[in-house]
């Protein structure tokens, strides 16, 4: 097989915290005196902290907050979501996650995160995945936000794999386009009609099989 390295997003990839993500972005909204719906909170999958308190104050049309203030409200929402993250177990982990990993590493590929959380050391740990991955690249390490392929193509350097064998798994369309902005292969997590540019688009890493890794 061409592939020697498969690098993980890890939200909606092998947690799903955007659930979490919504609940501290919608009590941050409420408090400011408006609300979003979860089909808003979609365009957020993928998106940076900063990013998406920007997309966030732009729905409730609030466009008089300082830099300083936004680094409040960012740091407010993200103490909610570390409390909520904070009791994550790991039956939290998405069907066939931790599974689809140890059988790439049984076949002797290296495995990585490409995140763009800061909170990803956290939510490994609470997970206890941490072992899983011979690297970790996510948001404390990477400056430009996806579809840069920044942190996909951290993720091959520090595994020592060139980017054309590494396989890049995904759920936001902004991910997607950072794996092939990196000249990597792509399988979408989720629906095909949204993740169009992905090699494969699988529902979840329990659809995953070395045989399929193998036809990309
Ligand atoms: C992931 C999630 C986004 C989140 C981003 C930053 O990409 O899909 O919803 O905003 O990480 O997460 P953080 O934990 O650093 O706030
Ligand atoms: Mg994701």
């Amino acid at each position: 097989m061409n592939i020697k390295a498969c690098i993980f997003d890890l939200d909606g990839v092998i947690v799903d915290t955007a659930v979490y993500h919504y609940k501290a972005w919608k009590r941050l909204a409420n408090q400011m005196g408006f609300d979003f719906t979860e089909h808003q909170n979609e365009q957020l999958k993928g998106v940076s902290r900063m990013a998406s308190l920007d997309l966030i104050l732009g729905w409730g049309n609030i466009t008089n907050k300082t830099e300083a203030e936004k680094l409040e409200l960012a740091a407010q929402k993200n103490e909610w979501y570390t409390e909520m993250i904070g009791q994550m177990t790991p039956a939290e982990i998405l069907p066939g996650a931790r599974e689809f990993v140890q059988t790439c590493r049984d076949a002797g590929l290296k495995t990585a995160i490409g995140s763009a959380s800061k909170n990803t050391p956290t939510i490994l740990n609470k997970l206890e995945l941490t072992h899983l991955f011979d690297a970790i690249i996510d948001g404390n390490s990477v400056s430009i936000p996806k579809p840069d392929p920044e942190v996909f193509l951290k993720g091959a350097e520090a595994l020592g794999v060139a980017p054309a064998a590494c396989v890049v798994f995904e759920d936001a369309i902004a991910g997607i386009e950072a794996a092939i902005n990196g000249d990597m292969k792509t399988v979408g997590i989720g629906s095909p009609e949204t993740l169009t540019k992905a090699n494969i688009v699988v529902s979840g890493l329990d659809k995953m099989s070395l045989t399929i890794l193998a036809e990309l």
